[in-house]
């Protein structure tokens, strides 16, 4: 007799401690080999500062950024080659005008797209032209991501900051990302007349990732209807976004993710992307805008002096400062993202990511976010000499890259300042170190690799050195440009290479 289906069902229903991916290698790179004093010369050359140091001579994973590091999948890979490189009206420009209409809902009658080479000079425009209509405006957010706010502070706007206080708490909160309506509220009854737009954040990257509810942007729709108020997202990780809307928002556990993403996009009058993230592509951003918003109605001409702002700095409208052949990854990473298969790997990588530090005694923010996990670096020092202004999150993140590994850090350094008046150091309501993960590109044993190392430092937290900037301590988006000398604390041992000691 033959084996019966429910038999095998039977024989095979065990539980897995792993799902596979839902993908498999199409391609491989391997990793040049790299000694320890090479990367060590390599380090002090760059000044330890993680964005100088060659990406080549990294091993293990490089969590720098999930922008733009997405590995492309065969699918994009074949539609790049068929892509269209004319100056004007490429085929790929019109098949991703129909994928935005599919995705978002954005239908080119109601919506003006403009495309750009990355999600800042989207803002850059956005900001600009506002800033010339409006200025000394106020744009309220749920915590703008640092190029969002530095493009509306270089156009004499200020940016407002209205994240719930969750974010910065040890707190279980399953949406830590929402807008916090209340103080939003009061602040609308009183300068609503300065408020050109309010912007939400998904998935609010500044504070770990953290997602926002469908609840919080219908209820920050309201209260932008009430004070007659445009409502834009940047919306880099929507589709991240949604899967937690899915996830963690029982109203809607049982709609599709690309349902779900149309409702979160109605609510909106505009947007800006960055493809980087949930396009899924190398390269890409864009603007969209409702033609009949408020925002347009208030500001009549702000879509022709977009088209022109555009022309100038991006090129002609159909290619927006994009390839034909980024356009055409771009029309495939916006199908491929919302795929069920694809967003359950996605954040299944990260959550698991961040259980692997947990269980490993590092201290981590909590809920996980989508894109990254990120180490509370006031925690990890914990009991140690170190101070703040010994810039823990700089040294920790230098000495991996003695390993091959790269993270990033977003804390006292990165959003520190110094005060001009008094020369001291200005610290940020959070000081962390961000894993970001990108997209398709590292296995579970890449991962782990860099929890056990981040583990070992942090076992050796005590002897780690402090990092002094020896170079941008006072310049404006400083950890892009700073360099660090690493000095010995009292506990720390005389810091000099040992061949052998890290192979
Ligand atoms: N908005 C958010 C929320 C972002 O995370 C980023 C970029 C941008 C806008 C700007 O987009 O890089 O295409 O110009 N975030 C990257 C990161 C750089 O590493 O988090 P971009």
């Amino acid at each position: 007799m033959k084996l019966h289906q429910t038999t095998a069902e039977r024989l095979l229903n065990v539980p897995l401690s792993h799902a596979p991916r839902s993908y498999v290698n199409a391609f491989v790179r391997f990793h040049h080999p790299c000694t320890f004093s090479e990367r060590w010369k390599a380090a002090e050359d760059a000044g330890w500062n993680v964005f100088q140091f060659p990406s080549e001579m990294l091993r293990g994973g490089d969590l720098l950024s999930d922008s733009g590091t997405t590995t492309l999948t065969l699918e994009q890979l074949s539609a790049m080659l068929l892509g269209d490189q004319a100056y004007g009206s490429n085929r790929g420009y019109f098949q991703l005008l129909k994928q935005l209409e599919e995705t978002f809902g954005t239908h080119t009658d109601a919506w003006e797209i403009f495309l750009f080479h990355q999600g800042r000079a989207a803002e850059h425009a956005l900001f600009s032209q506002l800033g010339s209509c409006a200025p000394h405006a106020v744009i309220p957010g749920n915590g703008h991501f640092d190029t969002t706010r530095a493009n509306i502070e270089a156009n004499a706007m200020e940016a407002v900051d209205f994240s719930l206080p969750e974010l910065r708490e040890a707190s279980p909160h399953p949406f830590k990302g929402n807008m916090d309506l209340v103080r939003l509220g009061a602040f609308l009854s009183e300068r609503s007349r300065d408020v050109p737009l309010v912007s939400t954040t998904i998935t609010n990257n500044t504070g770990g990732g953290q997602p926002v509810s469908l609840a919080n942007l219908h209820a920050t729709r309201r209260l932008c209807d009430q004070h007659r108020i445009p409502f834009f997202l940047d919306a880099c990780r929507f589709a991240e976004n949604a899967w937690f809307i899915r996830t963690r928002e029982q109203e809607y556990g049982a709609l599709p993710i690309p349902e779900i993403v149309h409702r979160m996009f109605s609510l909106v009058d505009g947007f800006t992307i960055s493809f980087k993230k949930d396009g899924l592509s190398n390269m890409g951003g864009a603007l969209a805008i409702r033609k009949n918003s408020l925002l347009c109605q208030r500001f009549p001409n702000l879509l022709h002096r977009l088209r022109d702002h555009q022309i100038l700095v991006e090129g002609h409208p159909t290619y927006g400062g994009i390839t034909g052949r980024d356009i055409m990854v771009i029309v495939q990473g916006l199908k491929t993202v919302v795929t069920e298969e694809y967003l359950r790997s996605r954040i299944d990588q990260v959550q698991s990511f961040g259980r692997m530090l947990r269980e490993r005694g590092i201290p981590v923010i909590e809920p996980f976010g989508g894109h990254a996990i990120y180490i509370d670096v006031d925690r990890f020092f914990e009991g140690t000499s170190l101070r703040r202004s010994d810039f823990g999150g700089i040294s920790l993140t230098a000495l991996l890259l003695l390993k091959g590994i790269r993270l990033c850090e977003l804390g006292a350094f990165a959003f520190g300042k110094v005060d001009p008046n008094t020369g001291e150091d200005r610290f940020p309501p959070q000081n962390l170190v961000r894993c970001a993960i990108p997209r398709n590109t590292y296995e579970q044993q890449d991962l782990l690799s860099v929890a056990d190392c981040i583990q070992a430092l942090h076992e050796r937290r005590a002897q780690l050195p402090r990092a002094v900037p020896v170079y941008g301590r006072e310049l404006p988006l400083r950890h892009f440009k700073a360099r660090f000398e690493l000095l010995p604390t009292p506990s720390s041992p005389t810091f000099a290479p040992v061949p052998g000691y890290v192979s």
